[in-house]
């Protein structure tokens, strides 16, 4: 389940794709690598819904604030979202669903989303795909991002 996530503030370390990686070998293409993009606090709050339905128990955890610091983007996290993660009926595994918002310092705003499993050394990887219409910002819309938590 995702209770440590409630009522805290959880240090979460972001990866994105770097650029173009070194040139793939003709039998197995090269890992792409990844660069630091930043770390957040997300703040939840405890459990508003939990139901049983179709694909399992879904729940809806806000998402009410918290900061994010990197290298080439800062700012806060807005009091704008929630997770509405599921846990999966047949191995009870949860799997994280969220949708918030990121404001940067300068004033420009990014929609995130991120989802994915927890593993079963407890850690969770999840998958992040970023939108934004800042000119400034616009290359995170191309990010592949992973969150280690
Ligand atoms: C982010 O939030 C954490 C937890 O409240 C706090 O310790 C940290 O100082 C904050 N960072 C910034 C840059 O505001």
């Amino acid at each position: 389940m995702f209770s440590f996530l409630k009522n805290t503030l959880v240090p979460l370390l972001l990866l994105s794709q770097a650029g173009p990686g070194a040139a793939a070998s003709p039998a197995y293409p090269t890992a792409p690598e990844l660069s630091f993009l930043y770390t957040a606090y997300v703040k939840c709050e405890g459990t508003l819904m939990e139901s049983r339905g179709p694909h399992g128990i879904r729940k809806a955890i806000p998402i009410v604030g918290g900061n994010f610091t990197g290298p080439h983007l800062s700012g806060e996290i807005l009091d704008v979202g929630a997770d509405w993660g599921l846990t999966d009926p047949q191995t009870s595994v949860f799997s994280a669903d969220t949708r918030y918002n990121l404001r940067t310092h300068d004033g420009e705003n990014i929609f995130i989303q991120t989802s994915g499993p927890k593993s079963p050394s407890g850690q969770l990887h999840l998958r992040l795909v970023f939108e934004t219409g800042s000119e400034k910002y616009y290359w995170l819309n191309n990010v592949l991002g992973r969150f280690m938590m």
